[in-house]
């Protein structure tokens, strides 16, 4: 009786106070009625034609311009990709280099776009060694030779040109725009300029482009206009590729290579090729979980720790309670480990794919999970340790009417790379060359040890953890996710899955619930604010090191799809960012 009266009183409220959400529908909605449930405290961006997500607005704005224009998802995605270099040049990037996965409706085909940096063809394994044998880590992190060879412009164009409908003058204009008339200086770009001032001054390219002739700040509102970069967007536009690899932008990118004694040179550049790899396609309870193979370690560990779980019943144990986190710490950690001795450039290492991504595999290494207590990372086999990436990297997701879905994870590695800008180009230079491992087998600067698949040679790719990945539902595309954040990123992509999957969020509550991390070294899990004290507390019971936080775990951009309807968001952690649906 008391139970029927509360009822009664919770839909007279709900209909007196919100009458709106309560007209939103639920899941029993009418196929084109937005499906949120009246008690979703996060609402996802509305589109009926097609959405974009990004960590910046005006590029997600680019793309859903390009979108209302009839341009197809992959058209988008580049015009989206080229403008954040401009918008967004902490990571958006033409001077560093990604993955992109595709997912086409029409011919239901999956495509993975390997557009990683590679190593110049005089890098070699002792690189970053000074004479007594240590590891010099300034030298793979803010010099010239940390670049590799930029990847970026191959990629977006082998995705063009195969799979996309307009030219690139016409997915290119909106960011030469960008770069040429300038746009108003934003929170997030003013924040992160005044954080990296010191480093970014030190560069005369840079220094000129990012602060005034003073050498003041911009600020907030003010008109940063990027001049050179304008130049080699339209270099680009009017030359294709080979205007970036053999022509006059290849030169001045040399040149500045030569000045700081870097080692790239004109034969590196003009080797360059954007790969297809096949797509890493897991099975998970009827979904298709597309993501990228090696040379990232994402779609491999994220399909490795979501079979580990696939025959827990998460749903019933519940969103972030004690026994999931308990279960998810643990399999991240035998991930993690796997990582470190396994992974690396498929063309240059013998990475297990097919074993480490086996039903088989998974339930050997789920049986070994002790119900509740926590096992020590030091006696989880390999004994090798991974690298640690930097956090900043970006990702953006888009999806158009006819149901192509891109995902695209692209980075410079750290905030603005090595730091270094090529004279004369407005590109900033990635600092890829220290995902590789530069001692393998013995303790970095970090402390940290990485393996010898992931050894520095030339023109090799380094390992990545970028997760680009499209959930598939009956062969359609129903979640588009992923994220930056270094080594974080697969598990905040898994999160992401395993919030919709098993625990039946919106789009927007999927990437707005705390998240967790541990990658097996250090053995100590991150916990975002969010989790309450009492869990945190049984988890420290059961054995788990609760390791003090000191940022936000990724910034996801992602895309829902059903019923006629895209249900974009991107990431409350993240000022600035932004997902746009078109009608
Ligand atoms: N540089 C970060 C990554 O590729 O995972």
């Amino acid at each position: 009786m008391k139970l029927k009266v509360l009822v009664l009183i919770t839909s007279i409220i709900s209909f007196c106070v919100s009458p709106a959400l309560a007209q939103m529908g639920d899941s029993n909605s009418a196929a084109n009625t937005p499906r949120l449930n009246t008690t979703d405290r996060f609402v996802p961006v509305i589109g009926r034609a097609g959405m974009v997500t990004s960590r910046e607005k005006m590029a997600s704005q680019v793309g859903a311009d390009i979108l209302k224009k009839g341009g197809n998802a992959v058209d988008a995605a580049v015009a989206v990709g080229f403008a954040l270099a401009v918008t967004y040049p902490q990571a958006g990037n033409i001077g560093g280099g990604g993955f992109m996965v595709i997912h086409l409706a029409d011919e239901n085909k999956s495509i993975a776009i390997d557009y990683r940096e590679m190593a110049p063809s005089a890098a070699h394994r002792d690189m970053y060694l000074n004479e007594d044998g240590s590891v010099d880590n300034d030298r793979s992190k803010y010099t010239a030779k940390a670049s590799g060879v930029p990847g970026t412009v191959a990629g977006m164009i082998h995705a063009l040109e195969n799979y996309g409908t307009m030219s690139l003058k016409e997915v290119m204009q909106p960011a030469y725009d960008l770069a040429n008339d300038g746009f108003p200086m934003y929170n997030y770009l003013q924040s992160s300029l005044n954080n990296r001032r010191e480093r970014l001054m030190e560069n005369e390219a840079a220094a000129k482009v990012f602060y005034k002739a003073d050498g003041s700040s911009y600020n907030y509102g003010e008109i940063l206009k990027q001049k050179d970069l304008a130049w080699s967007l339209k270099q680009i536009m009017d030359g294709g590729k080979d205007a970036f690899y053999k022509g006059e932008i290849a030169r001045r990118i040399v040149a500045d290579q030569a000045a700081h004694d870097g080692l790239i040179t004109m034969e590196d550049m003009a080797n360059y090729v954007a790969l297809e790899r096949p797509a890493i396609v897991g099975d998970y309870k009827g979904y298709k979980v597309v993501t990228m193979p090696p040379p990232s370690s994402g779609g491999v560990h994220l399909i490795q720790i979501m079979n580990m779980l696939e025959n827990d019943d998460l749903k019933s144990k519940g969103h972030n309670t004690a026994a999931t986190l308990h279960l998810y710490i643990e399999a991240m950690r035998q991930a993690y480990a796997d990582r470190s001795k396994y992974l690396g450039d498929p063309d240059f290492a013998d990475v297990p794919v097919e074993e480490l991504t086996s039903k088989e595999y998974a339930k050997l290494i789920r049986a070994q999970i002790p119900a509740d207590k926590a096992r020590r990372s030091t006696d989880i086999a390999p004994a090798l340790n991974l690298l640690v990436e930097s956090p900043d990297t970006t990702h953006f997701s888009v999806m158009d009417r006819d149901g192509n879905a891109v995902s695209n994870t692209y980075t410079l590695n750290f905030s603005y790379g090595n730091h270094m800008m090529a004279a004369g180009t407005g590109i900033m230079m990635n600092n890829e060359m220290d995902d590789f491992s530069a001692k393998p087998g013995t303790p970095n600067g970090y402390g940290l040890i990485g393996g010898e698949a992931n050894s520095v040679q030339p023109r090799k790719r380094p390992l990545s953890s970028m997760t680009p990945t499209i959930v598939l539902k009956d062969d359609k595309p129903f979640f588009v996710t992923g994220s930056p954040g270094g080594s974080t990123i697969i598990t905040t992509v898994l999160q992401s899955v395993f919030n919709v999957l098993e625990f039946d969020m919106n789009a927007m509550h999927a990437l707005a619930a705390p998240r967790i991390h541990h990658q097996w070294l250090p053995d100590a899990v991150m916990i975002e604010e969010g989790v309450s004290k009492d869990t945190k507390d049984i988890l420290a019971n059961m054995g788990h090191i609760i390791a003090p936080m000191q940022f936000t775990l990724g910034s996801l951009s992602t895309i829902m799809y059903r019923d006629g309807i895209f249900y974009g968001a991107a990431d409350i952690r993240s000022m600035d960012a932004a997902a746009i649906g078109i009608d």
